[in-house]
Formats: C-alpha cells, sequence, structure tokens
C-alpha cells in the first residue's frame, strides 16, 4: 500500500470507534490518529504534519523511520530473529558489554521488554539481598505492574488494585532527612529516578542523588536508579546518573532504549549483578535479537552523530526560548536535556496541549501544571526554533481559559 494510499484509507472517527469497541478502555480514546512519522515529524489520517515533542513517550530517541533502525531490524530478522534464552545470541551479548562499557563499571545485565519489567527485575534482585522493604520516593512512577506500582508514589494510581506488594514505603521525593530517617537494617533498596519523568520532569535539589548514595553506601542499601526515562541521553549524558557524578547498584532503563523496540534492562553494578542465580527471574522475549539489533544501532547512532552534544544545545535553546518569552503563565522550565517540564502558573497543562495539537505540535500534558517536552534526541535546532515561535499562542489558549 502507498504512503497516501494508507493515509486516505483511514478516517479519525472510523479509527476511534473501533479503538471504542475492539480495546479496552483503560487509555480512554486518544484525539489524534497517527499514520506516519519520519525523523521528528509524524502525519495523521487527513494528512496534517505535526512536529512530534512527545516521540511515543521519551522512546524514538532517533525519530521515526531512522535509517540506521531500519537497517539493522532488517538485518537481524532475515538473520535470526526470536530464539529464547535457551540458546546463546550474539546480539543480547553485544549489547550487555556496550551497555556496561557506557555505564563504565563491571556489571551484568538482564533484558526485558519494558520500564517495568526492568523495574521487576530489580524489586527481585532487591528481595535478594534477604532484607524485606524498599524505599520509594513520594510523585515518582515506576510502571504499572504489581511490584512497579508497589514502587510508584501515585496513590490514585494504586488504590484501584489494592492490597499492593507489602514492604515498600514512600519518602518525600528529593528530601534527603526523610531519607536518611526511612533507612533501617531492613532496608534492601533505595529506588529514585534521577528526574521525575512522568511527574513532568522535576529535578530534585542539588546534590540530593550523592546524598542519596552516601546514605546507601553507608548502610549496605542498594541504590536503585530508575533511568527508563532519563537514559540514553537523554538529558545529554548517556545516564542521568553520570551528571550527579554518583554510581548506583542497579539501573533500570527501557523506553529510548529501543529507538522504538519494546526492550528494557535491569544492570546489576558489581555484586549487585551476582545476586540472582540460575531459575531466579526470566522472560521469554527477553534479549530478543531484533530489539537489541535495533539498541545497539542507537547506541552507535548516538555516538556517531555527537547527539549527546546536540541534546545538551537544543535542550538549553528550548530553556532559554520559553523562559524569555516572559509569558506570564510559564514560571520556569525544569528538567535537562530534552526531558523538560514548562512549569505553569495554572493547572491548563491540558488546554495548551490541545490548542497546540491544532497548531501542528504534540506535546505532552501527564500532569496538570506542567507541559512536558520529550522529543526525538535529533530534534533540530530549526525545530525547536519552530515550536518556540508558535509556542506564546498555545499559552494564550491556557491563560484565557483562566480569565473569570
Ligand atoms: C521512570 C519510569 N519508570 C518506569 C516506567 C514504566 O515503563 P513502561 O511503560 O515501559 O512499563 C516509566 C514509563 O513512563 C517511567 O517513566
Amino acid at each position: 500500500m502507498s504512503e497516501l494510499a494508507s493515509e486516505t484509507s483511514v478516517s479519525m472517527t472510523g479509527l476511534a470507534q473501533r479503538w471504542q469497541s475492539a480495546l479496552m478502555n483503560n487509555y480512554g480514546t486518544p484525539p489524534l490518529a497517527l499514520v506516519r512519522g519520519s525523523g521528528a515529524e509524524v502525519w495523521d489520517a487527513d494528512g496534517r504534519r505535526y512536529l512530534d515533542l512527545v516521540s511515543g513517550i521519551a522512546v524514538n530517541a532517533l525519530g521515526h523511520g531512522h535509517p540506521a533502525v531500519l537497517e539493522a531490524v532488517t538485518t537481524q530478522l532475515r538473520t535470526l530473529g526470536h530464539v529464547s534464552n535457551l540458546y546463546l545470541a550474539e546480539p543480547p551479548i553485544a549489547l550487555a558489554e556496550r551497555l556496561l562499557e557506557l555505564v563504565d563499571a563491571p556489571g551484568r545485565v538482564l533484558f526485558c521488554n519494558s520500564g517495568a519489567e526492568a523495574n521487576e527485575a530489580a524489586f527481585k534482585l532487591a528481595r535478594r539481598t534477604g532484607r524485606p522493604h524498599i524505599i520509594a520516593a513520594e510523585n515518582a512512577f515506576h510502571g504499572r505492574t504489581m511490584g512497579a506500582l508497589a514502587l510508584t508514589g501515585q496513590q490514585p494510581k494504586r488504590t484501584p488494585f489494592e492490597p499492593m506488594t507489602p514492604g515498600v514505603t514512600h519518602v518525600p521525593y528529593g528530601d534527603l532527612a526523610a531519607l536518611d530517617a526511612a533507612v533501617d537494617t531492613d532496608t534492601a533498596a533505595v529506588f529514585l529516578e534521577p528526574i521525575l519523568g512522568e511527574a513532568g520532569a522535576v529535578t530534585p535539589p542539588p546534590g540530593y542523588l550523592a546524598g542519596a548514595r552516601e546514605i546507601t553506601a553507608d548502610r549496605g542499601v542498594l541504590l536503585v536508579l530508575d533511568e527508563v526515562q532519563t537514559g540514553i541521553g537523554r538529558t545529554g549524558s548517556w545516564f542521568a546518573f553520570q551528571r550527579a557524578g554518583v554510581l548506583p547498584d542497579v539501573i533500570t532503563l527501557a523506553k529510548g532504549l529501543g529507538g522504538g523496540l519494546p526492550i528494557g534492562a535491569c544492570i546489576g553494578i558489581g555484586a549487585a549483578g551476582e545476586l540472582f542465580e540460575p531459575g531466579h527471574h526470566g522472560t521469554t522475549f527477553g534479549g530478543n535479537p531484533v530489539c537489541c539489533a535495533a539498541a545497539l544501532a542507537v547506541l552507535r547512532t548516538i555516538a556517531d552523530e555527537g547527539l549527546l552534544e546536540h541534546v545538551t544545545q537544543v535542550g538549553k535553546e528550548i530553556v532559554t526560548g520559553v523562559e524569555s518569552l516572559g509569558h506570564p503563565l510559564v514560571l520556569r522550565v525544569d528538567g535537562a536535556g530534552l526531558l523538560l517540564g514548562i512549569e505553569l502558573a495554572e493547572p491548563v497543562s491540558t488546554l495548551i496541549a490541545a490548542a497546540a495539537r491544532d497548531g501542528g505540535f504534540l506535546v505532552n500534558n501527564a500532569v496538570p501544571d506542567r507541559v512536558r517536552l520529550i522529543p526525538p534526541l535529533v530534534l533540530s535546532t530549526a525545530q525547536a526554533a519552530e515550536f518556540l515561535a508558535a509556542l506564546p499562542s498555545y499559552l494564550d489558549a491556557g491563560q484565557v481559559a483562566t480569565q473569570p
């Protein structure tokens, strides 16, 4: 089917109706039907073009249809597709080796298929210390499976599924004294996001991660950093922990790693990498060669194209550009690299996101008082400028709604 045919053969209304009758209602019905993408652009069912500042929720690191990912996936699929962990295959080994090289510490890697699963693995790894308790942060998001949900510090997401997996305590994010007071001899691990992603790119106070490292190291407690959203170049370094100058015991990854293919990873550094024994954990698809080939292509391209520096530069341009608008609705821009949260004076992110969508820009409104920007790492300076030029009218749309 040609591109044009695929665009014209679907309509927003038709897809929405089919979605409503065939898919469970856990997401509601999305407001837009997308049919194709290229780089940081996507097109809807009517052929309208949008600049994609969401990238599949911080997933499409290289944008849509990057040739390196296409080539890696098709070559691998032609050569050897899925084999399971009953057999050796090179792609997961090469990917584990490359990730450890980037982490720059000895360790071992476990592959899975999503961020929630990476955190489930880390949760089980923590229980292997023989200590029962885990400390996580209020407002943090670690995924929707039962273990990851127990770690997630957002009560509304937990309440419908209680009772939660026991043993998890939440402390205020960014509060080292609270963390220090909560850690005791029963604590196996502290789970933290380096920046709260789903909460709208909330950066902790300076020194928070270093302080958490000190508290955990002193008491023999694992520090698990959930880099599902912050990892793989999103904040301008390979991993956000590198910006904070700390080395955790466990790192969880997903999202950007596969460049659009589903893959997650749980990395155990040093002794933490030795806690699982044969039979302790597993997943059929973990280390799937096609997903691993895609991930290797993503990592290679980030390095070859200097995307870490690019992310830092374009991120700064967006922060400066948004803050220099001087718009009364904008308090400041939080976050790092291309994980940014425009902090709003009023809880109107949904209105702003809707106005932006009507104007041809996709932004995220996961929380009411922040507009989150998580574009592909390849977003160009010109594309960032295009967004900055259009943003004031979308902010105005939000502000009008707040006036009596
Ligand atoms: C920090 C963090 N951890 C875990 C997850 C869960 O990942 P997944 O949706 O792939 O299960 C997310 C998803 O947004 C996330 O942002």
